[in-house]
């Protein structure tokens, strides 16, 4: 399987390892051998339609852009060449696309997705932005062009919140889902009452742990647990909806007062993303200490509620360069297995 990586931040830095790391694994386990064939960052490409070698991949990670960009590489770079320009020319089977998010207008990702279905590839993107904007439209331009959308890691980071729910539960009906789905908040939350910070501190704390976004309004505003609402509430609810059908406050208002109160009581105040009696909602709840659904820290959880098997409830890290990275790799096994029932 030949691969276009575009985006070349945390998470492509993250795909490059774990794909050189469990390639010789992968191709025992399940035939399955992928191959970086370009990398397009923001100021140029590499290109080596055989396959960027393991050891080419780790010589990559070493430089910085803009100084010493991937680009600059003597043997397989092409300074200034642009991301689309890559997906249009270069043979590939696969485009895993990586860019920051954005929730404005989701470029330059959703150029970058419509190309490669344009141009006949399957993708496999941890970017909420284009699916929150634009999930129906990109998921029906997937099926008309015949290729698959994979975006597991865009909810739960590594933990396979949307497999779960789509895959584990196939046989139940799902009722109603709510989450902790953004980890910055999460940590934010639990910093304020355990180590009596300000929320600007526990922000700070949060930002130097790498996992809140650039813009930090996307996480304490919820608008990234509502990108993922939508995610959910598209690919395991069949709702057809967009980031603007959410019902969203963020956790700017949480005082470390109400976080007290509620402990006073055993309980505790999260951001909970949800989807109940067709509503898609975010924003502060008061739960018990000891519901399921309350972990701590940077972690996430969601509780599926089901008619027949009850409530289920995944916990796990929803960030990370490498959590997130093992969910493009599960996204590719899925794409190969499901390319080769189609020729059986
Ligand atoms: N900023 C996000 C979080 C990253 O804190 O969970 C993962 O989507």
């Amino acid at each position: 399987m030949r691969i276009i990586l575009v985006g070349y931040g945390v998470v492509g830095k993250g795909v490059t390892t774990i794909i050189a790391r469990r390639y010789l694994e992968k191709v025992k386990d399940y035939g399955f051998s992928p191959k970086i064939v370009a990398i397009a960052d923001i100021d140029g490409a590499v290109i080596n339609p055989r396959g960027l070698s393991p050891e080419k991949l780790e010589e990559l990670k070493q430089r910085r852009a803009p100084t010493n960009p991937i680009s600059a590489d003597p043997d397989f770079g092409h300074p200034g060449m642009s991301a689309l320009d890559v997906i249009e020319s270069v043979e590939a089977e696969v485009v895993v696309e990586v860019t920051p998010v954005n929730i404005k207008n989701a470029e330059p990702a959703l150029s970058h997705i419509t190309k490669a279905f344009k141009t006949g590839k399957h993708v496999v993107t941890t970017n909420k932005g284009p699916l929150a904007l634009a999930m129906p439209a990109l998921t029906e331009l997937a099926e008309y062009n015949n290729v698959y959308l994979r975006f597991s890691g865009t909810v739960g980071g590594g933990t396979p919140m949307l497999e779960f729910a789509k895959r584990c539960l196939a046989g139940d009906k799902i009722l109603g889902i709510r989450g902790i789905l953004n980890g910055t908040t999460n940590y934010i939350l639990t910093e304020m009452p355990q180590n009596r910070v300000t929320f600007q501190e526990a922000l700070t704390n949060a930002q130097k742990l790498g996992y809140a976004e650039r813009e930090p309004s996307m996480d304490i505003d919820g608008f990234d647990t509502a990108c993922k609402v939508v995610i959910l509430a598209n690919w395991v609810m069949n709702q057809k909806i967009t980031l603007r059908d959410v019902d969203r406050t963020g956790i700017r208002d949480v005082s470390l007062q109400e976080l007290d109160e509620a402990a006073k009581k055993g309980n505790t105040i999260k951001l909970i993303g949800s989807i109940e009696n067709g509503k898609a909602t975010v924003k502060p709840m008061e739960i018990p200490k000891n519901n399921p659904l309350c972990v701590s820290g940077v972690l996430n959880a969601i509780t599926f509620f089901t008619e027949y098997a009850g409530e289920e409830t995944l916990i796990g890290r929803g960030a990370g360069s490498m959590e997130t990275a093992s969910a493009v790799l599960r996204d590719l096994l899925d794409i190969r297995h499901k390319l080769a029932n189609r020729l059986t």
